[in-house]
C-alpha cells in the first residue's frame, strides 16, 4: 500500500518506519526542514531503541522516504495518518491546530479517494470535526473516510509495542475504511477491536487516565507508608499478585511524567469538564502525582537540614530510562526547586543530557559519569531508574561523597543492603530512613 504519515516524531516516525519494514512504500512528512534533512540520511532526532536501524534499512530498500511538502505524501497515498503533536494549551486543553492545519491541506491537495486516520492522541468527537474540514476545503472531486487508530506505544520500547501490540483499536465509520485498516494490519497478530470513532478517541484517552491513577493510587499508599514505617514494595508485590489487580504500574515514586499523560490526564479533565462533567478522581490523580516531587524535595531537606550550599547529585534526568525525552520530566520540578532553596545541582543521565541541556542551561552542571557527579555531594537523588544504575559501585559513590545520604526516588535499591554500606537510605513509602 502507498501511505502517508504526516508528522516524524516519536509516534509518527516509529509508524512510518515500521509500516515501510512491513512492505508498504510509505512517505513521512514533517514540516521541520532540519528533522527531515537528517532523517533522509538515516540520523533519527531523538532516541528510541532499534529505529534507527530501521529507517537506515527502509531507506536503502527506498520503501521509506522523507519530505516537508504534504503534497508529495497526500497525492499518492490513499491512507494518510496524522500524528502531529497535540500539546497543551495553558488551558489544559490539547492544542489542535496542527492538526486542523494537516486536514486543511489534505482537503485541499488530495484527489479521489483518502482514508485520513487520526494517530495522534485527540480529544473525542475530533474525528467530526475533521470531517467537517475536509467536507469544506476540497478543491477537485474528493471521497474522504475518517477513521480513529489510538496508538499505545511507549517511548523506550516504541517499535516493539508498534510490531507488536496487545490490541488494534480501530474506529471507523464505513466498510471501506474497515477494510483498508484490516488490509494494513493484517500480519499483527493482535486482538481487534472496531468501535465507531467516539469510542476509539475515548479508548486512549480512557486507558492512559486509567493507568495514571493506578500510579498515583500507589503513590498515595506510599505516603501512608512512611508514615507507619511500611514498605509500600511489598505492598504493591501483595497488591499486583491479585490477577484483578496485576502488578504493572503499581510502582511507587516520582510519578509519571513525559509528553503523554500528563497532558492527556489534563485534556481528559477538560473534555469531561466540556460534557458537563467533574472528573474529580482525575483532579485528585493529577494533585497526587504533583505532591510527589513535592515530597521526595521534602526528604531531601529533611535529612540536610538547610539546602543552602549543599551539592546535590542528581542520578537520571529522563522522564523514564530509555529515553531521551525531558517534556514534563519530573526532574525539572525537583531541580528548580533544589536550585531555589541554594543547592548546588550536579546531574547525570546516559541519553537526556543533551535535552536537558537545552532546558536548564547551566542552572545545573552535567557530569560525565554517575562518580563525578557524586563527588563531594552531601545527597544523591534517583531520579530515573536506568538498568545501569543498578550495577554502580556504592563503596566507590560512598568514598567520594561528602556525606553518604541516598533518597531514591524510584525505590531503586534494597534498603538493608545501602543501609550495610554505610548510606542513610531513604526511599519512598518505606519510613522515614532514620
Ligand atoms: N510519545 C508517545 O509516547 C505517544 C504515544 C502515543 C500517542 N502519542 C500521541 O501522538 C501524537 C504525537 O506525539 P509525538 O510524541 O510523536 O510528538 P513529537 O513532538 O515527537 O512529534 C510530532 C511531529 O509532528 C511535526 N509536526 C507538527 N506540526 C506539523 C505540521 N503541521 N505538519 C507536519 N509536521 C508537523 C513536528 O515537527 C514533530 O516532528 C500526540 O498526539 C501524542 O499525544 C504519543
Amino acid at each position: 500500500m502507498n501511505i502517508c504519515v504526516i508528522g516524524a516524531g516519536h509516534v509518527g516516525l516509529v509508524t512510518a518506519a515500521c509500516f515501510s519494514d512491513l512492505g508498504h512504500r510509505v512517505v513521512c512528512v514533517d514540516q521541520d526542514r532540519p528533522k527531515v534533512q537528517s532523517l533522509r540520511k538515516g540520523k533519527v532526532w531523538f532516541y528510541e531503541p532499534g529505529l534507527e536501524r530501521l529507517v537506515e534499512r527502509n531507506l536503502r530498500k527506498r520503501r521509506l522516504s522523507f519530505t516537508e511538502r504534504i503534497g508529495d505524501g497526500v497525492r499518492h497515498c490513499e491512507v494518510i495518518f496524522i500524528a502531529v503533536g497535540t500539546p497543551p494549551l495553558a488551558s489544559g486543553d490539547a492544542d489542535l491546530s496542527s492538526v486542523e492545519q494537516v486536514v486543511r491541506e489534505v482537503a485541499r491537495l488530495a484527489k479521489g479517494y483518502r482514508l485520513i486516520v487520526e494517530k495522534s492522541t485527540v480529544p473525542v468527537e475530533t474525528g467530526k470535526r475533521i470531517l467537517q474540514t475536509l467536507q469544506m476545503w476540497p478543491k477537485g472531486k474528493t471521497q474522504f473516510d475518517v477513521a480513529s487508530n489510538p496508538e499505545f506505544l511507549r517511548e523506550g520500547s516504541a517499535v516493539e509495542d508498534f510490531l507488536h501490540p496487545e490490541r488494534i483499536v480501530v474506529g471507523v465509520q464505513s466498510k471501506r475504511a474497515r477494510a483498508l485498516l484490516e488490509e494494513l494490519y493484517r500480519p499483527f497478530k493482535a486482538p481487534w477491536v472496531v468501535t465507531d470513532i467516539a469510542s476509539a478517541e475515548l479508548i486512549k484517552h480512557a486507558s492512559n487516565a486509567f493507568l495514571a491513577t493506578k500510579v498515583s493510587f500507589i503513590n498515595a499508599i506510599s505516603v501512608l507508608c512512611d508514615r507507619v514505617g511500611a514498605d509500600v514494595e511489598k505492598v504493591a508485590l501483595g497488591m499486583g499478585l491479585d490477577s484483578r489487580i496485576g502488578p504493572s504500574f503499581l510502582k511507587a515514586g516520582l510519578g509519571y511524567g513525559g509528553f503523554c499523560f500528563p497532558k492527556d490526564l489534563e485534556a481528559f479533565v477538560r473534555i469531561a469538564e466540556k460534557l458537563g462533567y467533574d472528573f474529580q478522581l482525575l483532579k485528585a490523580t493529577r494533585q497526587i502525582n504533583e505532591d510527589q516531587k513535592r515530597i521526595l524535595v521534602e526528604k531531601v531537606l529533611h535529612h540536610l537540614w538547610n539546602l543552602k550550599g549543599k551539592r546535590i547529585a542528581l542520578l537520571g534526568l529522563a522522564f523514564k530510562p530509555d529515553t531521551d525525552d525531558m517534556r514534563f520530566a519530573p526532574s525539572l520540578d525537583i531541580v528548580s526547586a533544589l536550585i531555589q532553596g541554594g543547592a548546588q545541582v550536579h546531574a547525570y543521565d546516559p541519553r537526556s543530557m543533551k535535552a536537558a541541556r537545552r532546558i536548564l542551561g547551566n542552572k545545573v552542571r552535567f557530569s560525565k559519569d554517575p562518580y563525578s557527579a557524586s563527588k563531594g555531594a552531601d545527597c544523591l537523588v534517583v531520579i530515573t531508574e536506568w538498568a545501569e544504575f543498578r550495577e554502580l559501585d556504592f563503596k566507590r559513590i560512598k568514598r567520594l561523597m561528602r556525606q553518604p545520604i541516598l533518597v531514591d526516588g524510584r525505590n531503586l535499591y534494597r534498603p538493608e543492603v545501602m543501609r550495610r554500606l554505610g548510606f542513610r537510605y531513604v526511599g519512598m513509602g518505606r519510613g522515614r530512613g532514620e
